[in-house]
């Protein structure tokens, strides 16, 4: 199964993305946690992406394109995939296709996570994440038990610097003007399913199964 999660920054695609890779077991590839990294490692490509991903702008697409037909052609992906936060614009959805194409494969489904914003800065400025192994938390909606400290590993928790409020919002502006299209790009291919994703995890979750199975 190949699937594609959309939706806004905070519609909870990460979340959402790691229960499916557990149920499935197919590999979740995320553009941003794949950045992120880049950044933590100090490397080339890490430092032209750090600036960008700060003032909640849309990285360069040959960069992103270029890690994400890396990415898809390594063994792992032959039985399937979860894309998060992939692709942000149509540009990039069309080089998808083609990479996949050449692959003589496709992609199954597209899930469109549907949150207000409202919703969307509650759960951004309320969110940390475990600096070890990535394990998301929320301030009222998924509290660690000990404050700062992931219940999974015991690494510390922190803000990502692109969860404050004016680079929120730049982040919401820049989903509407490039990310949000995809949803008619998918729905012309007949692909394109929506989830309201309100409610718990869990209930999201089932929805999503639904949707799928
Ligand atoms: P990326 O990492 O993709 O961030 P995003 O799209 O802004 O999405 P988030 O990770 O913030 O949210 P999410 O939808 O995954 O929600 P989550 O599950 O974490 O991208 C970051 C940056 O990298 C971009 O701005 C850009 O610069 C760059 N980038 C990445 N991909 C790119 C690309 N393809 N092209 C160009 N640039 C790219 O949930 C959020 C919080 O809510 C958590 O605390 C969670 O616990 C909580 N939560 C989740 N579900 C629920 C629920 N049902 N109820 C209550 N709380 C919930």
């Amino acid at each position: 199964m190949r699937l594609i999660l959309l939706g806004p920054p905070g519609a909870g695609k990460g979340t959402q993305a790691k229960m499916l890779k557990e149920k499935f077991q197919i590999p979740q590839i995320s553009t941003g946690d794949i950045l992120r990294q880049a950044v933590k490692d100090n490397t080339e490509l890490g430092a032209r992406a750090k600036t960008v991903m700060d003032a909640g702008q849309l990285v360069p697409d040959d960069i992103v394109i270029g890690l994400i037909k890396e990415r898809i052609r390594q063994g792992d992906c032959k039985t399937g995939l979860i894309l998060d936060g992939f692709p942000r614009n149509i540009a990039q959805a069309e080089k998808l296709s083609e990479t996949l194409q050449d692959m003589n494969l496709a992609i199954d489904h597209v899930i469109d996570l549907e949150v207000d914003e409202g919703e969307v800065i509650e759960r951004l400025t309320g969110r940390s994440t475990c600096s070890e192994c990535g394990t998301m938390f929320h301030r009222v909606s998924r509290p660690p038990k000990v404050a700062g400290v992931c219940d999974g590993c015991g690494g510390k928790l922190a803000q990502r610097p692109d969860d404050n409020r004016e680079t929120i919002e730049e982040r919401l502006k820049v989903y509407s003007e490039s990310t949000a299209p995809l949803k008619e790009f998918y729905s012309k291919q007949g692909s394109l399913k929506t989830v309201e994703a309100k409610g718990s995890v869990e209930e999201i979750f089932s929805l999503v199964c639904e949707m799928i199975e």
